[in-house]
Parts: C-alpha cells; structure tokens; sequence
C-alpha cells in the first residue's frame, strides 16, 4: 500500500470518483504533501509505515497544539492535516466545480487540496488562505515541489481574498460557526461548501447556493473537521477540566444517549452552541455522558445505567447544561423528531437563519 496508485485503489474502491477530479487524483503524489515526522510516523525510522499512512484513505495530523511545544502525555488537539482524501472528494462533489471556474479555498493545510485545484483549473484559478504562517510556508514548499503556484496567502479565512474575488466556488476545509459576510461579496453568484456548526454539534458539511449575495442551502454528511482557529469549541480531557467540585443532583427520565443522535445533537447545538459533549465508558455497561460549557465555567453529567427508568443528573456552575440539552431536546420532540436533512441554512446580510423544510419556517438563529 505504498504508492499514490494504491490510495488511487482505495478511493475508487468506494464508488466512481466525482467527475473531473480522477486525473488530479491519479497525478498528485500525497506523499509530496506529508512532512517526514507527523503524528506517530517518521519516514526515517520506519518508511514502511510512513508510506502507509500517506497513501490510506485517512486524515494525516500534520500539527498539534498550533505547534506548540507539547509535553508527553498532555492533550494534543489536531491544528493542521492533511484530510481524509475521500471526505475531500465527497466535498469537491458538492461544490460542483466546473472547468474556468475561480475557485477560493479557505485552510490551505498541506497543500495538497489546493494541488487536485490546480490540477484541474490551472494555478491562476485557484486562491488559498491559511491562518497559520508556518503551515502556509509549508505548503507552498510542496506546491512548488509538486510543480503548482496558486495564490496561497496567510491569513484568517473569514475575510476571503478580495484581491481574487468574484469567486465562483468557496470551499473551507475547517469547521465554521457562521458564514462570513465577505464570502457572500467575494462569491455573490456561486456556490459554497464548508463544514458548519456548534461546539455542541460540527458534524455537518452546508452547501450554499449563492444569488445576489444570499445563501441558501442544505446540511449533509459526516465531516470531522478541525475548527476555525478564530472560533474554537472547548476541548480536552475530562480529567485535566474536572477537578473534584460537587454540583446540584437531580434526575431525568431521558435516556442520556439519546440526546447526542444525529438529529437532536445538530438541533441543540442551534441553541446550546457554546458546550459539548463527551460520552465515557470505562468497559462496563455503564457510562457517564458529559457536558462542558466552552468557558469552562460549567458542566453537567448524567450517570447511564442499561435498563434504569431515570437517571443521575449533576450540575455545577453559573449554566444549568442539562436543563439547556434538556429543553432544546424536548423542543426537538416537539417539532416531530425532524432529521439533519430536513433542515437547512440561510445566511445573508441580515445574518444566519436555520430552517426546518422551508426557509419560512426559521428555528434557530444561531
Ligand atoms: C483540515 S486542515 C486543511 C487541509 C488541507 N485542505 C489539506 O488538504 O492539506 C484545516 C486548516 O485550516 C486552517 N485554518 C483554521 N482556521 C482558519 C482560518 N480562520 N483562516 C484560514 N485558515 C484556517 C488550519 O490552520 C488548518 O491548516
């Protein structure tokens, strides 16, 4: 499994590739885009290995900690990656991205996204922003190496690159928890992709249709993307934010695994966007689910036991995380128990407006 041919294998293994994209594909080397020490390989002690993890169908971590010096055993939060090949092709997919098209990409990374572009569109088609200066200088490096000059500029996505604009696809490669107004100028007629969502839910990807600067659009798959750098959810372990404190006891009769599905996840995140969740077991049938406030100030558990008619609850600090999942939970009950698809996103001047079936029927404002 060490050949770009064998990531190529493991791709089309899943299904035809979009069309457009198998020759960029087939033509970039990955392995051009993948630094020699990344999490947990390092090309010298062991290639073997190395080039197995490059050419997997399978995100490469290329930085931890915003690079940062990080202590053995401390939390490393993923930064910088190269992602998972065929999460990239399913959004290349969504974006519909036709020959001739200008095409913005937000999260240069590695590089190697910004190369299938060039690939297909030609360098002066395709403009990359990148928050972090290390990780741009990194990239272009490959770029070049791998024979590509786009635009590739440092900055924060958020504000696009009015030197390139209009654009007529936006695709971002971290988690947004808006759609920034600049997009909509710098795309007014176009479309855009980006993973989109809440501290408490970010597995979705938006497809925006963009007229006259408004968007509208659907929310779909399962992405895992990092988050924008600007906008970061709370992270860690709960060992390292719990330090003993008792909080208020109560119980509910709601299944705390429940809560966290799909479906009424997204929705609380609509209004419980500044928490998240962990669910731990410890190899026994019984868990606790937990919930942090991003500040940090608050948290909550719920103690699941198989077969209990109600559950431990505790609460601690100035928010009641509970009673908030509690509630959004309910209203989602209340609105039918409605799937991700059926909602979608609207954003222009006037801000953000998720909607359920119909952009009348607005339900959050997040
Ligand atoms: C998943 S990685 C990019 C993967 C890349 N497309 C590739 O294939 O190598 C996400 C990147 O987004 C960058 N990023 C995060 N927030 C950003 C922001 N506000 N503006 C620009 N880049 C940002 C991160 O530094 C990181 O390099």
């Amino acid at each position: 499994m060490t050949t770009q041919r064998h990531l190529v294998a493991a791709l089309t293994g899943r299904g035809p590739l979009p069309a457009g994209w198998p020759d960029a594909v087939a033509a970039v080397d990955r392995a051009l885009f993948v630094p020699e020490v990344f999490e947990g390989h390092d090309f010298t002690a062991d290639p073997e290995s190395w080039l197995r993890a490059v050419y997997a169908d399978a995100p490469v971590v290329t930085q931890v900690n915003d690079g940062e010096d990080t202590p053995d055993g401390a939390f490393r939060l993923a930064t910088s990656s190269s992602s998972m090949p065929s999460i990239m092709l399913d959004m290349l997919d969504l974006l519909d991205v036709q020959d001739g098209h200008r095409v913005l990409e937000i999260g240069t990374g590695t590089g190697y996204h910004a190369a299938w572009l060039c690939h297909r569109l030609g360098d002066s088609k395709v403009t990359s922003v990148e928050f972090d200066p290390t990780v741009l200088a990194g990239a272009l490096d490959n770029l070049r190496r791998a024979g590509f000059r786009p635009t590739a500029v440092p900055g924060d996505g958020r504000h696009g690159h009015r030197q390139g604009a209009p654009y007529d696809r936006i695709i971002c490669t971290c988690t947004m928890r808006d759609i920034p107004s600049a997009w909509l100028e710098q795309c007014p007629d176009g479309r855009i992709v980006t993973p989109w969502g809440s501290s408490f839910f970010s597995g979705s990807f938006v497809t925006l249709e963009v007229r006259n600067g408004a968007a509208q659009g659907a929310f779909s798959g399962y992405p895992a993307f990092m988050w924008d750098r600007t906008r970061r959810a709370g992270a860690g372990r709960v060992t390292d934010l719990y330090s003993g404190e008792k909080g208020k006891r109560s119980t509910t009769d709601i299944p705390p695994q429940h809560v966290i599905q799909d479906a009424p996840a997204f929705f609380t995140g609509l209004s419980v966007g500044d928490a998240w969740y962990r669910w731990c077991a410890d190899g026994s049938d019984e868990a606790t689910l937990w919930f942090f406030s991003d500040d940090g100030a608050s948290w909550a558990t719920v103690e699941y036991t198989p077969d209990a008619a109600t559950y431990e609850v505790e609460q601690y600090g100035p928010r009641a995380l509970w009673d908030e999942v509690r509630g959004a939970f309910l209203r989602w009950h209340g609105l039918g128990q409605p799937e991700r698809s059926r909602f979608g996103l609207s954003a222009d001047r006037d801000g953000q407006r998720v909607w359920l079936d119909d952009p009348r029927n607005v339900v959050g404002r997040p």
